[in-house]
């Protein structure tokens, strides 16, 4: 267990301790229930560069293995979102034939997917999760089966070429040894090399009180200080920011190897109006550890009423829903069953509290009174799917920023 900074080793101050927490993507079966594994959740936030971070993270082979339960082909809204990435990295980097794109965490497929759609065949995915490497395989893309660190790094580059663009969406996080991370992605650049990366933003975390962000893949959240320290740590320049609605709130980092690239106003911006938190010392994490309470006790209080008299059912079998569900205690007595598309989660139980996950013709033909929004962060695209379905005679409901009937998103 890591009693200091993954980073910078300075003292770590406790944030939240969320208590007993399962593995967030371990679905499980019914004969799997008696040996469950269980560890202890504790956001904790490094009081020198302000890197916030998990105080333990079960083993990433327990984590990203062979069954991996999570596919990011299954939200369009995503696929939306890799297309245009590519896009953006083909017109404003001006993208070369022979340019290396690497992409950490592709999954089964990411933006390297449609690098390759549109004839960019200088890509490679890194991922090490059997089955979505071999899903990204099956599609043509060109794949490592690894974790990427420095050795990793080495490898690509006397395999293949150094690269012009690393991406990592969502995936940075989930990375605990984030110092070979960030030395692998500095040795791999070119010059002009550009790494971009995608995270859930803490101050949205932070400002919504969605604590559903912390689970065991995410032993880090990024803010825009910590993930500045990072870069300057490893000679690498942070110049501008994207702020994306994705995930609930995340922040896309530009960071070039060239140091001189001049930062950007949306840079300036955020990272001043961190510095200003911050001013404050720690308050902005200890008024978090108030308002997880205060979360808590609303949502248990709002589900129990509404439980009494109507059926509820979770949208979405996420792997934030595991941290909600665990830490409120709710289970089948507040949300009789999970609606998922996901194969690999139907006919499985929730982690930790056992609630079941059925497919969607269960969800059509067993419509509850109330859903609640388990998959919020892609609530823009369930509502286009379910405004002529479940939503003219449902209601929604949401935990964040407190726990409430929705009417749109
Ligand atoms: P995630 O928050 O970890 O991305 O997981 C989202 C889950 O929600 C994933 O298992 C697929 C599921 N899902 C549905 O069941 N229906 C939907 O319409 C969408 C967008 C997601």
């Amino acid at each position: 267990m890591y009693q200091n900074c993954r980073n910078c080793n300075a003292d770590l101050i406790e944030v939240v301790d969320f208590g007993k927490m399962p593995i967030s993507n371990a679905f499980i079966s019914q004969n799997q229930f008696s040996d469950e594994y269980f560890y202890n959740m504790t956001a904790m936030v490094c009081q020198k560069c302000y890197l916030f971070q998990l105080l333990e993270q079960p083993n990433p082979n327990i984590l990203f293995h062979d069954n991996y339960a999570f596919f990011a082909g299954s939200s369009n809204s995503m696929q939306k979102h890799f297309d245009e990435l590519s896009d953006e990295l083909i017109d404003k980097f001006e993208l070369k034939k022979n340019d290396l794109v690497v992409e950490i965490g592709c999954n089964d497929g990411g933006v390297i997917n449609y690098l390759k759609k549109k004839n960019h065949s200088a890509h490679l995915g890194v991922d090490p999760s059997k089955n979505v490497y071999e899903k990204s395989k099956e599609k043509g893309i060109n794949m490592m089966n690894k974790f990427f660190n420095i050795k990793t790094s080495n490898e690509i580059v006397k395999e293949k070429s150094k690269a012009k663009i690393f991406i990592s969406l969502n995936t940075l996080a989930h990375i605990a040894n984030i110092n070979s991370v960030f030395e692998g992605i500095e040795s791999l650049l070119n010059e002009d090399g550009i790494f971009i990366s995608e995270d859930p933003y803490l101050f949205d975390v932070l400002e919504k009180v969605s604590y559903d962000q912390i689970y065991d893949e995410h032993v880090f959240v990024f803010s825009v200080t910590s993930m500045n320290n990072l870069c300057n740590k490893h000679g690498l320049n942070l110049y501008d920011l994207k702020y994306l609605d994705t995930h609930g709130g995340s922040m896309r980092y530009y960071v070039s190897k060239n140091k001189n690239l001049p930062k950007t106003n949306n840079f300036n911006y955020f990272f001043n109006k961190e510095k200003n938190i911050h001013s404050n010392g720690m308050e902005v994490y200890k008024n978090f550890n108030s308002n997880c309470i205060k979360s808590k006790t609303n949502l248990i209080n709002f589900l129990n009423e509404q439980s009494d008299k109507k059926i509820i059912a979770s949208y979405g079998a996420t792997s934030k829903s595991t941290t909600i569900f665990n830490y409120c205690n709710i289970n089948t007595n507040q949300i009789k069953y999970i609606t998922d598309t996901t194969s690999t989660k139907i006919n499985k139980f929730s982690p930790g509290t056992h609630i079941p996950i059925y497919d969607y013709d269960y969800f059509t033909n067993n419509k509850p009174d109330i859903c609640f929004l388990g998959a919020w962060n892609h609530s823009k695209e369930i509502f286009k799917k379910e405004k002529n379905n479940f939503s003219l005679n449902g209601k929604w409901i949401t935990h964040t920023p407190e726990a409430m009937f929705i009417n749109d998103f």
